[in-house]
């Protein structure tokens, strides 16, 4: 019987799914709103670039065209190169365009079988033999309503898209007291360019937020107005955000460099030399972090972090700074606010410590996506909500990043993140697909939850990304598919030069 697999969205890793799932002889169901494939990469900022180089950004059995020469791809390159892999591997005919899924709901089947009840995940096949998943969808075109039968869901709907992050305010202290415009980053890069820079131009502009959102828009601000009318940021956290001329996130993405972390699971030996090494851990932070500062002056702009820069790559939270944007602090076209809150007046934004406002035409919120709502809401089932909300340092916590121990014939892919989105949503497609081939057993549902436990409190800072130990995660996967997870030749390669999708191929 050809099993069904249902994919929602098809962004880079509902089109990975959807490739392993033809691989491997399914029959995939891939469901996207949008008219398009390529998710975020459908259309951003005008200036927006890969912030990790290509090489780890690539399909580990479709690598760019030797035509894309640059060592960060533009927008325009990532999405012509995600839709040659789409064309390349005839997925296009197994999508539905501009059809949105408004909830899933499972339906456990005649049987008493209760996946809980025997203690493993989906019960004693991984796809389930029993249960089906009922997928609701619309036509977002003539509105039609349809309900479908699946024998798996993959949920691949991303988590930095369509449900953005805003502010909270209480009553006459929020946006409906400005004079000037108001909108999320969202709304901005989806603007076609030129409307985009017609609207900043010569506007007092403050973005709110500093990462990577933030930074970019207060550069294309800043280019366009200078210090004429400089853009302001409001920063409630700062962050290691660096220029790609420093190159030191990669010491942190090889395998020497996870012996000297403690590592989730890891055995007595590999603690102890965690430990033993532990001061040069500490050495090697303190000279990266030096380094940093010093090369933005950091201090001199008040923008030290109070977190480490190994912290930092455990949360993914590393951001590349736009090509002149300390210059354009330094001159002045950028200008650095800190607060930990900030509420609207007529003319512009207080914070939380300013006598007057910081006037303003237009406030752009650069504050983040609310993914894991997103995530939540799928779901009729309140339980099934429920078990995805998680902590604050774990939001959707998932056993290997994919499934839910709790949640039968369903995985997610594409949520905790990585130093390469698309490297690690790859991988735990090719993961996925062996486990429902029956090439590997889940452990049972209490063991999944410790494991999970394990990871989350060794590992998680602020938010699930497997960053500085996304080598020892890829062992846990090539473990459990049977394959040997140490993939370079020689001692050197393998310890010392940084792991990609190629050394998975
Ligand atoms: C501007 C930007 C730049 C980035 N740059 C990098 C980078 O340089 N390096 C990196 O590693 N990561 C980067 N990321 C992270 C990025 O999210 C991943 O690289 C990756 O593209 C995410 O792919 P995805 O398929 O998981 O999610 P998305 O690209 O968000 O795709 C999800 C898809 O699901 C669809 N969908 C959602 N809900 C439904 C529904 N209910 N029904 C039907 N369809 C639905 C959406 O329409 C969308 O097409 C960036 C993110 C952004 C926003
Ligand atoms: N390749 C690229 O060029 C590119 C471009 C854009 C985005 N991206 C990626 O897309 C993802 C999303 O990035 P993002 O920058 O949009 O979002 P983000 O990483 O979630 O950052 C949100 C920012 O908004 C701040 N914030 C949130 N709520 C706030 C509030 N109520 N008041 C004040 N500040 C608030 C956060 O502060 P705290 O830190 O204090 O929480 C943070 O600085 C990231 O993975 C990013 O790397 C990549």
């Amino acid at each position: 019987m050809e099993r069904k697999v249902g994919i929602i969205g098809a962004g880079i890793s509902g089109l990975l799914a959807c490739k392993y799932a033809l691989a491997k002889g399914y029959h995939p169901l891939v469901f996207e709103s949008r008219n398009t494939i390529g998710g975020v990469w459908t259309k951003t900022l005008e200036t927006t670039k890969l912030q990790t180089p290509k090489s780890f950004f690539q399909f580990s059995d479709f690598p760019w065209p030797s035509s894309v020469n640059t060592l960060y791809p533009s927008q325009i390159q990532v999405f012509d190169y995600v839709q040659s892999y789409a064309k390349h591997f005839d997925l296009l005919n197994h999508i539905r365009f501009n059809t949105k899924v408004l909830n899933i709901k499972y339906d456990k089947g005649p049987s008493n079988h209760d996946h809980e009840e025997n203690q493993s995940w989906g019960g004693d096949d991984p796809f389930g033999n029993k249960g089906k998943w009922i997928v609701t969808s619309q036509d977002l075109l003539t509105q039609t309503v349809e309900v479908l039968q699946v024998d798996f869901v993959i949920l691949c709907l991303g988590r930095f898209s369509d449900v953005p992050n805003i502010p909270e305010f209480p009553i006459d202290q929020g946006p409906e007291i400005f004079e000037g415009k108001v909108m999320h980053s969202m709304e901005y890069s989806d603007l076609d360019n030129e409307k985009a820079r017609d609207l900043v131009k010569g506007k007092r502009v403050t973005v709110v937020g500093y990462r990577k959102s933030a930074l970019d828009i207060a550069m294309e601000c800043s280019t366009a107005n200078g210090v004429k009318n400089p853009c302001t940021i409001i920063c409630r956290t700062p962050h290691w955000n660096i220029s790609q001329s420093i190159p030191w996130a990669n010491i942190y993405l090889n395998r020497f460099s996870e012996l000297l972390i403690h590592k989730p699971g890891e055995a007595p030996l590999l603690n102890f030399l965690a430990s033993l090494l532990s001061p040069l851990r500490w050495g090697i932070g303190k000279f990266v972090e030096s380094d940093i500062k010093k090369k933005h002056s950091l201090k001199k702009i008040g923008m030290v972090p109070e977190h480490s820069f190994l912290q930092a790559m455990n949360s993914c939270s590393v951001v590349t700074a736009p090509v002149g944007f300390y210059d354009n602090v330094e001159k002045g076209s950028i200008m650095l606010k800190r607060s930990q809150t900030f509420s609207f007046h007529k003319e512009g934004v207080l914070l939380r410590d300013s006598i007057g406002p910081i006037k303003s035409d237009l406030v752009i919120y650069a504050t983040g996506f609310e993914g894991d709502k997103k995530l939540r809401d799928i779901f009729l089932s309140s339980e099934f909500q429920k078990y995805l909300t998680g902590s604050f340092n774990d939001t959707a916590p998932l056993f290997r990043e994919c499934i839910h121990p709790r949640i039968p014939q369903l995985a997610v892919i594409g949520f905790s993140e990585a130093f390469s989105n698309l490297f690690t949503s790859e991988i735990r497609c090719r993961w996925l697909f062996e486990l429902l081939d029956g090439k590997f057993k889940l452990p049972n549902i209490q063991e999944m939850e410790k494991d999970m436990s394990v990871w989350n409190n060794s590992m998680y800072y602020r938010r699930p990304c497997i960053g500085a130990m996304h080598i020892w995660y890829n062992d846990q996967l090539c473990k459990d598919m049977g394959l040997n997870p140490k993939r370079k030749n020689g001692i050197w390669a393998e310890y010392f030069e940084p792991y990609g999708p190629m050394d998975y191929a």
